[in-house]
């Protein structure tokens, strides 16, 4: 547990009392929420509930879990700043996205997809993929040190002949918190749609995606919003939702599923037509307890706490002469710090060894991310068992 001496001086102390909820963190030193989100013990339950409904009911169940999932996405929804019944769950931002891609008509002059090349890698994987349908994939330079991307560039890149633009909120691997604004304005003026990859941002930094004005957002639930694998989500501008029509479509994503009518699709109205074949109920009743928890204590606060943990952390990593691959600005970054104090791969997987759980990526080195259930005193543990790694102790 934490020292009480920092709880005092603390003024979010009041959220330790959730640690207990966490298991993993009594037995581990657990910042790594930026990969994958610490269990609550409700998801443990909400499953027990799901295979209860299912042991008990059988078929019945369906009058449960249908309704159960669009509460569910309506939650997680409500973390993004998306009006009630603007979400749909599927199972991750890859097959979100390709059910995005799967409406848009890469035939004509207007057929560009334009993004930075710091963006998730799994969306480049698909974007380039939609070359074989006639997607013309333009990928901007970003400033060259891995962290920063140049929105200036991504701006002038988009023009008339732009079709979509993915961009993420945060960028994985250095956590930089983009300015997507003048990048929606740009892609609005020319015509364009915007595809925002909220996936590092979701319960570590307030979205909001009404204010934003984004087309669609996507991402998924295992990292900050704590709810595990298996429930991406999918939000779509209201103005925009019924004019799409993805061709990765299933009978969920029709107007009238139980009419088993063997004609061409008449979508769903909204949102509701990404839904695609039977949904993956098991993973939403998981994932709603770590939602709910998100929900309770609010975007912002946990935005607050984040700062608070990640600013000494970042300060103290600068201060050991380690190269910092995160920006400085807590203004300009997300849920986690990305440092390499040297032999990063080496250094992993000794902390891991040690149950010190961060994680690394290539070319980066170590991804640092706390929640809201972290201590001050577990991110300077972090760094001094570090320091005794490099000692050879
Ligand atoms: C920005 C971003 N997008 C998407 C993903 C994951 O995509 P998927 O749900 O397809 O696994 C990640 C995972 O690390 C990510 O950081």
């Amino acid at each position: 547990m934490s020292d009480p001496g920092e709880c005092l001086r603390d003024r979010h102390r009041d959220l330790l009392r959730y640690r207990d909820d966490y298991p993993v963190l009594a037995h581990t030193t657990y910042l790594v929420n930026n990969s994958l989100g610490a269990m609550h013990r409700g998801s443990a339950e909400r499953l027990a509930q799901y295979a209860d409904l299912w042991a008990t009911r059988g078929v019945l169940a369906w009058n449960d879990w249908i309704p159960e999932m669009a509460r569910v996405a309506d939650l997680v929804g409500g973390l993004i700043g998306a009006p009630p019944g603007t979400t749909v769950l599927r199972q991750n931002v890859a097959d979100l996205m390709g059910a995005v891609a799967s409406c848009l008509d890469f035939g004509g002059t207007r057929n560009r997809v334009v993004y930075s090349d710091l963006e998730w890698p799994g969306s480049h994987y698909l974007w380039t993929a939609h070359g074989r349908f006639g997607a013309e994939v333009v990928v901007v330079p970003s400033a060259g040190d891995g962290v920063h991307l140049d929105v200036q560039r991504l701006v002038d890149a988009i023009d008339e002949r732009t079709l979509v633009v993915p961009i993420s909120l945060v960028l994985f691997r250095s956590s930089t918190l983009v300015d997507v604004a003048p990048v929606i304005t740009r892609a609005h003026q020319v015509g364009a749609l915007v595809l925002l990859d909220a996936y590092q941002a979701a319960g570590a930094v307030p979205v909001d995606v009404v204010a934003l004005d984004v087309d669609l957002c996507v991402g998924g639930s295992v990292k900050y919003l704590c709810g595990g694998p298996g429930a991406g989500w999918l939000y779509v501008a209201p103005r925009l939702a019924g004019t799409l029509q993805p061709a990765s479509v299933g009978w969920f994503g029709h107007r009238a599923p139980f009419d088993f009518a063997f004609a061409e699709v008449d979508y769903a109205p909204g949102t509701a037509r990404f839904a695609g074949g039977t949904p993956g109920v098991a993973a939403a009743y998981a994932a709603s307890a770590g939602y709910q928890v998100i929900a309770d204590i609010g975007v912002q606060r946990i935005r607050e706490r984040s700062v608070s943990l990640t600013q000494p952390l970042l300060e103290a990593a600068l201060e050991r002469g380690w190269t910092v691959r995160s920006p400085v600005d807590p203004a300009h970054r997300g849920g986690h710090v990305t440092v390499d104090p040297g032999d990063a791969q080496q250094v992993y997987e000794e902390l891991t060894a040690r149950g010190y759980l961060v994680d690394h990526r290539p070319g980066a080195g170590l991804r640092i991310g706390p929640h809201f259930f972290n201590t001050a005193d577990e991110c300077a543990a972090v760094l001094e068992e570090i320091d005794r790694i490099g000692r050879g102790r």
